[in-house]
């Protein structure tokens, strides 16, 4: 089987390495190509120097290179209608329709078939103009949570503790602080809970959760500081039980991808809920993503077991038989990432800058280093291409020892202006150490 990966994080890399890791044990030859992939998929696949915004091109090297299957990994190219353009071509593709990723894509519109199909999430309306959002702000109590509809690289929600910060939010947005991407904005209600990731494999029809995870959005320890595209993550997660995982499935998966099929696309590949759980226990919505979550690819991939990728070749290829009887994937071990990310990030991130990276066997076989903004200069040198620079996984059997191998390899990996938060997975370690 041809295989392209589109995208070139830390997510991707840990796609390429487990289609990598499952091929090896199966008889099928794999063929792997990334797009634009980084220095960490070299190893794995093809890197073909394409973004994975340009559309034309990645048709154009489907064709080339006859690609029997695409796996989209960013949100930008799924709401650009990659995938639409693939399957108009004959080709398999992993990743929804750009109709169907209106999910990730408009916020307004996710808000709206969650209101049809009964879906429990945060109260919130949408605006397009600045005074009815003021007056919606005044007569609603804070803190408020201001939202940009559109994509915006994971800057587009802003949590306010007062109105008058909320205010100003909206002022901004709305006057083009994110672009097109905030010309629509929601002001939401503030939830008070425990964040988790739950993501489902389905073919529009049929869907099989994975292990939830956690993500780890403040930039700073103890969760302060700025939200970023995540500072690290982990799975298992102990407050997600089989019985809050089943209601998860049914009162959020199941209605949402009913809805989105009676609108005329139903949605196929892997969908994401970030939800909240309340103190009583009750799942509520936050947001859903048209994609795998990065960081949380880069537990869930190295905690399932074995042969997990035969299912999002299944899905693309429209022949996939979910496990019988079976509603959940479980992990066979516990993982934890540490994200190391470049000086100035999320705001400003450094770049260029040399990196010292131990070999694998230095740093141990309980350990997964994933690329995510890295490349390599002119004298093959690694350095860091701003952003989340790597994702470092631990492995282990419970999220405790998981974690220790995470941080002592992410410790010994070096470049100047390194940052990143030694507390993943804290909430875990706690009720470790309270059971
Ligand atoms: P979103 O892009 O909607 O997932 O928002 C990004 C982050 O902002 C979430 O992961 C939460 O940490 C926080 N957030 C978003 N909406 C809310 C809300 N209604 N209440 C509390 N926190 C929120
Ligand atoms: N980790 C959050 C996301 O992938 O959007």
């Amino acid at each position: 089987m041809r295989v392209l990966v589109v995208g070139g994080g830390g997510r991707e890399h840990a796609l390429c390495w487990a289609l990598r890791r499952d091929a090896a044990s199966s008889s099928d030859d794999l063929t792997l190509f990334a797009a634009p992939g980084n220095p960490g998929t070299t190893t794995l696949a093809t890197n073909l120097h394409i973004p994975a915004t340009a559309l034309d091109e990645l048709r154009a090297a489907v064709r080339t290179h006859d690609i029997d299957l695409t796996i989209i990994g960013p949100e930008a190219p799924l709401a650009a209608g990659l995938a639409d353009q693939l399957r108009d071509d004959g080709r398999a593709v992993f990743g929804p329709t750009a109709a169907a990723a209106r999910l990730e894509s408009s916020k307004a519109y996710a808000k709206e078939v969650m209101r049809r199909a009964g879906v429990p999430t945060a109260a919130s309306a949408t605006f397009v103009e600045l005074t009815p959002a003021l007056d919606y702000i005044r007569e609603h109590a804070e803190p408020l949570v201001v939202k940009a509809s559109g994509l915006a690289a994971g800057k587009g929600a802003v949590v306010c503790k007062t109105r008058e910060e909320a205010a100003d939010v909206a002022r901004a947005m709305l006057g083009g602080s994110l672009g097109e991407a905030g010309k629509e904005l929601l002001v939401e209600e503030f939830l008070d809970g425990e964040e988790l990731s739950v993501l489902g494999l389905t073919d529009g029809d049929r869907v099989v959760l994975l292990p939830a995870a956690q993500d780890h959005k403040r930039l700073g320890e103890g969760d302060t500081g700025p939200n970023t595209g995540g500072m690290g993550a982990y799975c298992p997660v102990g407050i997600a039980s089989d019985q809050l995982l089943a209601r998860i499935r049914s009162d959020v998966f199941e209605p949402v991808l009913r809805e989105v099929a009676a609108q005329g696309s139903p949605y196929e590949g892997v969908l994401y809920a970030g939800l909240m759980i309340m103190p009583d226990g009750t799942p509520s919505v936050l947001e859903f993503n048209a994609r795998f979550g990065d960081p949380e690819t880069q537990v869930l991939l190295p905690a399932l077991p074995r042969g997990f990728t035969e299912h999002l070749a299944d899905i693309g290829m429209g022949r996939w038989s979910p496990p019988a009887r079976q509603s959940l994937l479980e992990a066979e071990r516990a993982a934890v990432t540490t994200v190391l990310a470049a000086r100035g990030y999320p705001e400003n991130p450094e770049k260029g800058v040399a990196i010292n990276l131990p070999t694998r066997a230095e740093l141990g076989e309980d350990v997964i280093v994933f690329h995510a903004g890295t490349y390599r200069d002119p004298d093959g040198r690694l350095r860091t291409a701003g952003g989340r620079v790597f994702s470092v996984t631990g492995l282990g059997a419970d999220v405790p020892a998981a974690a220790a191998a995470s941080r002592a390899a992410a410790e010994r990996i070096q470049f100047d202006g390194k940052t990143w938060r030694r507390d993943v997975a804290w909430r875990e370690i706690q009720r470790a150490g309270a059971a």
